[in-house]
């Protein structure tokens, strides 16, 4: 009797779990905002300034999710947690870079930090990213791969 009520709980289990994704996902796209935000997994962004001359300021932003201004000296890193959707989701992060200490020698670029097509798959849990004045690197293991700046156009109101 008791072996009948477990198998057909997780049977139920089973049936349940995609269901429920299901939903969460449905949710997410019909409001075009995340909802129940605890049940989606998180993908940990790590940002290190590696202008030896420069502190640099940071800010990094989804549609729906602000994480705000930051300071990061050299060698020191801002670290924030992405959202994503599984299989459908298309999280995007995009962030501002400014350093330069007077007016005239300010610089500003522009990023897309987490781009869920393009990182999940190489970083699924911690993407690490190195600042470069030419650029940013993403840093996996032992090698690290650059990435060109946004171009001015694409520096969507951040
Ligand atoms: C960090 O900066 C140094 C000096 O410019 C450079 O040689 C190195 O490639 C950079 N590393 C990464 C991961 O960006």
């Amino acid at each position: 009797m008791y072996y009948t009520t477990m198998m057909v709980s997780s049977s139920k289990i089973v049936f349940f779990v995609p269901m429920l994704l299901t939903i969460l996902v449905a949710l997410q796209v019909t409001n075009g905002e995340y909802k129940y935000e605890a049940f989606f997994p998180k993908v940990e962004v790590v940002i290190r300034n590696n202008m030896s001359g420069t502190p640099a300021g940071l800010h990094c932003k989804d549609k729906d999710h602000d994480d705000g201004f930051h300071r990061i000296d050299y060698g020191e890193a801002h670290t924030f947690s992405a959202m994503y959707v599984p299989l459908l989701g298309r999280a995007l992060w995009f962030c501002r870079f400014k350093w330069g200490e007077f007016e005239f020698q300010r610089q500003y670029r522009y990023f897309d930090i987490f781009v869920q097509k393009r990182d999940l798959h190489i970083c699924p849990a911690h993407c690490y990213w190195s600042i470069n004045e030419y650029g940013p690197c993403r840093i996996c293991e032992t090698t690290f791969e650059c990435y060109p700046w946004n171009d001015e156009n694409n520096a969507l109101n951040v």
